[in-house]
């Protein structure tokens, strides 16, 4: 299966995603890495990794469509298959939803339906949780909603501080998101999706 991963900014997971295609744990060929951040650090592993990649804003076209018809051209280009977000921190409009059905997956820092949006490691952090952890979902046209695939659990420590729950949130996302893309994209075990709140920890 091809793959796009899309990133807006370190791409952390983008890398353990890739050193798990190179230990072969995870059989996936990755094609192409977008950015929607001209300047983000994602687009320096791409390299590292030999991986193409595509990168423009929104910002540089008239409406939101033609910004995701351009990104769907480079999709197509590359014929790619299934699209996972990364750390993408955008809406996927129609467009893309209705070229790719059931065919993007997103990794979120919180327990969906908890802190959903661009702070869910610091909102529930804020919040005095004593748990939080990830989620990876299909996406839909909402903001880190969609049929939940996985989640995977994370203490927040009485001595936590932002940064040392942050570390052991993207471990978590590190080591699960790889076993689920495997199961899903790599065994094309398209079940898995509906077995909501699997907990894989
Ligand atoms: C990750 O924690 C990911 O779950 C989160 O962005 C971070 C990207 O880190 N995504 C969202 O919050 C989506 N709403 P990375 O660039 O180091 O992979």
């Amino acid at each position: 299966m091809k793959v796009a991963i899309f990133a807006s900014g370190n791409g952390s997971n983008f890398e353990a995603i890739m050193q798990a295609v190179a230990a072969k744990e995870l059989e996936m060929e990755v094609v192409l890495l977008f950015s929607d951040q001209r300047e983000s650090y994602v687009l320096n592993r791409a390299k590292k990794y030999q991986i193409p990649t595509a990168a423009f804003s929104p910002k540089e076209f008239d409406s939101r469509q033609a910004y995701e018809q351009a990104v769907l051209d480079v999709l197509q280009e590359n014929q790619v298959d299934w699209i996972v977000l990364a750390g993408y921190m955008r809406i996927i409009g129609k467009k893309l939803l209705k070229a790719y059905p059931n065919r993007i997956i997103n990794i979120h820092p919180s327990l969906l339906p908890a802190f959903p949006g661009l702070h869910g490691i610091k909102d529930a952090f804020e919040a005095g949780v004593s748990q939080t952890g990830v989620t990876i979902h299909f996406v839909d046209a909402g903001v880190d909603t969609g049929p939940i695939i996985a989640q995977g659990k994370v203490s927040v420590h009485s001595d936590d501080t932002l940064e040392s729950l942050e570390e052991r949130i993207h471990k978590k996302e590190h080591e699960l998101y790889p076993k689920v893309l495997q199961q899903i994209i790599g065994k094309g075990n398209l079940d898995f999706k509906i077995k909501e709140n699997r907990n894989l920890s």
